[in-house]
């Protein structure tokens, strides 16, 4: 609390019988005018001393609030004689006003310097490349499965499915498969125990042939890609679970021509124009005749047979690539399925998709479709085309 130093003329003053007019405001030391201009200096050196809000705020508290030199005096006036008052009102008013400005001015240039800081520290930089999330790819394997099925469908083919977990009677039986043949042993075929139950995860995609073909619809005009499952080590060129494209016909009057004009034009589509196939002698129990499907070579057509100067690294200079396995559906086949051989005949073929990957798009090592690295998927972000 400031000393008032007119304690006793104010008694005194009480002690009067009428109002003291010739009381001085000057005599009440917070009201003097030095004081109020100490004041007020005191109060603007405070403001200008300010560095950030919060100090203003301490400031704006002693010098402004109400216990603030300027505000003390400012009480004082109340008690003063009328003639006195305007005096004192007015030059304290004048000072607090002063006050009141620097405080309100300093506020304003603390709040642009506190905003123009933000703005500095939160700035973005637009320019600078950001850290996208790595963009995903649609694995190879299913691009080329998508572009198998167009070829199909735009020759008028249906695309059929069938399950990955069969009983064995559609995988092998049903498929001519005698129950001594090798591929039916435990070193090729995945049984689901019981093992005697006889269900397994097919080897092979044939059993849609057989599922198709038991519903009776006829002429049959099919293609059916899936995964299959074999006991395979797993290597380079060798995958213990793979993809197979199945072709299916069944009609009257089929015959190996329409196979190969079918596994030629699949050929072009999926290789380049004029590109054919060629038919090995081979075996396969639910087809005869049989016949391994050779590729003509799509990088060099066979201009690199008997030709030292210009080694293919595709055909290995051999002109052609192993595609898959094909022929004429074993009338034993058709005959499991209702279908009477004497009045309709079939073709089939079967084909690895991994392997097509391989030689069509230059993957060297199978493992590295099933590894599941994005290298390898965004290779292929334009299309396997
Ligand atoms: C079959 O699976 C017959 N079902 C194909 C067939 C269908 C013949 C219709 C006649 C009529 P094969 O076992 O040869 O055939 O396999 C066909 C293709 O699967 C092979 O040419 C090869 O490209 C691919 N393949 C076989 N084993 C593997 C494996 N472990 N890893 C990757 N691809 C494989």
């Amino acid at each position: 609390m400031p000393v008032r130093s007119n304690q006793f003329t104010r008694l005194d003053l009480g002690a009067m019988s009428g109002p003291n007019t010739n009381y001085d405001p000057v005599e009440v030391a917070v009201l003097r005018p030095a004081a109020v201009e100490a004041a007020v200096n005191d109060a603007v050196a405070a403001i200008s001393a300010a560095a950030t809000l919060d100090d203003l705020k301490q400031v704006r508290l002693a010098h402004a609030g109400d216990k603030a030199p300027l505000s003390l005096a400012n009480r004082e006036i109340g008690a003063l004689p009328p003639a006195a008052k305007a005096d004192a009102g007015a030059r304290v008013g004048r000072a607090r006003a002063v006050v009141k400005s620097a405080l309100d001015e300093r506020e304003a240039q603390l709040l642009i310097e506190r905003d123009s800081a933000i703005l500095v520290e939160q700035a973005v930089d637009v320019t600078v490349p950001v850290q996208r999330r790595p963009v995903g790819a649609q694995h190879p394997l299913s691009l080329l499965m998508a572009h198998i099925e167009d070829i199909f469908l735009a020759m008028g083919w249906r695309i059929a499915e069938g399950p990955e977990i069969e009983h064995e009677w559609f995988n092998f039986d049903a498929l001519n498969l005698p129950a001594n043949h090798p591929a039916r042993s435990m070193q090729d075929t995945f049984f689901i125990e019981p093992a005697d139950a006889g269900v397994l995860l097919r080897t092979h995609t044939s059993p849609i042939q057989i599922r198709e073909m038991l519903k009776g619809e006829l002429p049959l005009y099919i293609a059916c890609p899936g995964r299959v499952f074999r006991s395979d080590e797993l290597d380079a060129t060798h995958l213990p679970f793979f993809h197979q494209i199945e072709g299916l016909a069944v009609d009257r009057g089929l015959t190996m021509a329409h196979l190969k004009g079918a596994l030629d034009h699949f050929a072009a589509a999926m290789f380049g124009d004029g590109l054919t196939t060629r038919l090995r002698p081979s075996f396969f129990p639910f087809t005869e005749p049989s016949a391994e499907v050779d590729l003509q070579c799509f990088v060099c057509r066979g201009a690199s047979v008997d030709n030292p100067q210009s080694f293919c690294r595709t055909c290995k200079s051999e002109g052609w690539i192993e595609w898959g396995g094909a022929g004429m559906v074993h009338p034993n086949v058709l005959r499991a399925c209702g279908i009477d051989p004497d009045s309709y005949s079939g073709f089939a073929f079967g084909m690895g998709i991994e392997r097509a990957l391989m030689f069509r798009n230059g993957v060297r090592d199978l493992r590295d479709v099933i590894e599941g690295d994005m290298r390898f998927s965004t290779n292929f972000l334009g299309g396997v085309l």
